[in-house]
């Protein structure tokens, strides 16, 4: 009865497995729908556009296959396991029936019959057992080869050996011929954690930033502005390292970023995105992200510099209230305060500051201006902004276009020269009111 033991198991294991691999890799499928689509934001997007039905039918349709491979995963299994019940059912009933015979012409007794049928039994108890295992430790190898995956994919910042800490920086960041191109999806992204969707598309085949060199002198103030799309996040995004240069290099006080380590450099440089991010939880937590132990006076300090301290002391829980996608939502605007907020709390010496005002009324922008100029002030800074008003106060602005720095110097002498600034403010004073009475 041994190979009738050993020869299915090994093909039902294979089967196994390979139902095992499709069925994680429908479930992902499923799980990255419920997680991309059904969020906050993106179900919102799906009831504006009408398309509710639509994602119905798309996510019915993942979830019945992965009902029915479950299903037939469980199918196999259980049949499997009945054959091998079976199969030693059998075997005890061929020592019974030739065992008779021995018995009936006198050969053996009774007694060694029943003996030798209890042994056989007790033999296939553990064999039975150990195919069992076998064909669960194959099912077992299609999760280790997944969590393989994850724990192989190359990480693509990672501090080199023997980096070294950024001791008290004085927040000279020079930029020195630098060309970037961003990384493929492919070389990014854990193929089966994705959608097969996500993965593909060519790489990228354009330089983001083609030749870009900019010194930033500690305590200084610099505008980067440029058309959208010219690279001006991307340029901001490689001050932190959170993407490496293609050629050339990024340096804060005259260190190579690649020989900091992330953390002390990251902890020099606070960052305001376009989008701020908020968790799911109080604002004083959100807050206290950037420093763990603020006390109270300190929260309240930095709420009254970003100008939200007036907003936040109005609602009810104050400090407790929960914000983020299922918590309180909050407007742009006061979105962007609060991460100015957490910011100030950190206090780092280099600031990026991504259209920090760009979601903030004409009053508010006041506030804020007033509020970053203080905080701005002996600190390095770069600050992306399409507002005159932000613009202006720097002491250097920088015009990014096609990937290269087209023109740079301050508001005066740029409008003066009649370049790309000049025309972009004209173009944008046109149709913007705001904009106009910056102009006046
Ligand atoms: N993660 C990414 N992968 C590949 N390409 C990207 C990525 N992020 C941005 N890009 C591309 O790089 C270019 C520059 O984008 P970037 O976000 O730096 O522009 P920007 O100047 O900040 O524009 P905006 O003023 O609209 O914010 C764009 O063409 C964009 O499509
Ligand atoms: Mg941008």
């Amino acid at each position: 009865m041994l190979p009738i033991f050993i020869i299915p198991a090994r093909r039902v294991g294979s089967r196994l497995q390979t139902i095992a691999r499709e069925q994680m890799g429908v479930n992902a499928e499923m799980n990255s729908q419920m997680t991309e689509r059904f969020n906050v934001s993106g179900a919102q997007l799906v009831k504006l556009f009408g398309r509710a039905g639509d994602e119905v039918e798309v996510f019915d349709s993942r979830a019945k296959r992965v009902r029915d491979i479950g299903i037939t995963s469980a199918m196999y299994g259980r049949v499997f396991f009945v054959a091998l019940g079976l199969v030693g059912a059998l075997g005890a009933a061929a020592v019974y029936g030739v065992g008779a015979f021995f018995v009936v012409d006198g050969d053996i007794s009774g007694g060694t019959l029943v003996t030798l049928a209890a042994l056989v039994t007790r033999v296939y108890q553990p064999l039975t057992g150990l195919t069992n295992a076998r064909v669960d430790l194959m099912t077992a190898m299609v999760s280790f080869e997944r969590v393989f995956e994850v724990l192989d994919a190359p990480e693509s910042i990672v501090d080199r050996p023997g980096a070294v800490d950024l001791i008290e920086p004085t927040g000279l960041v020079e930029i020195d011929h630098v060309r970037f191109r961003y990384p493929a999806a492919a070389a990014v992204t854990v193929r089966s954690l994705e959608a097969p969707s996500a993965i593909v598309g060519a790489d990228p085949d354009r330089d983001v930033l083609v030749d870009v060199s900019l010194t930033i002198r500690p305590g200084e103030t610099v505008a980067l502005v440029g058309s959208s799309g010219s690279g001006k996040t991307s340029l901001a995004s490689l001050v932190p390292r959170l993407y490496d240069v293609s050629d050339g290099s990024v340096r804060v006080d005259g260190h190579d970023v690649r020989d900091l380590t992330q953390q002390s450099l990251r902890a020099a440089i606070g960052v305001v995105s376009q989008d701020p991010h908020l968790f799911h939880d109080t604002i004083g937590a959100n807050l206290r992200y950037a420093k763990p132990d603020a006390t109270e006076a300190e929260l309240d300090d930095a709420c009254r510099g970003a100008r939200i301290f007036d907003m936040i002391a109005g609602l009810p829980d104050g400090y407790d209230t929960m914000v983020g996608e299922r918590g309180y939502r909050m407007s742009g605007g006061e979105k962007q305060r609060l991460a100015i907020a957490r910011l100030l709390l950190k206090n780092p010496t280099i600031m990026i500051l991504d259209e920090a005002t760009s979601h903030l009324d004409n009053e508010n922008e006041a506030h804020v201006q007033d509020a970053l100029e203080h905080a701005l002030r002996g600190r390095t800074a770069l600050v992306i902004a399409h507002r005159l008003s932000t613009i202006r106060d720097a002491d250097r602005i920088v015009v990014l276009d096609g990937g290269l720095i087209a023109e740079e110097g301050t508001h005066d002498e740029l409008v003066a020269r009649g370049g790309l600034y000049a025309a972009q403010l004209l173009a944008a004073s046109s149709d913007s009111a705001d904009r106009i009475a910056v102009l006046d």
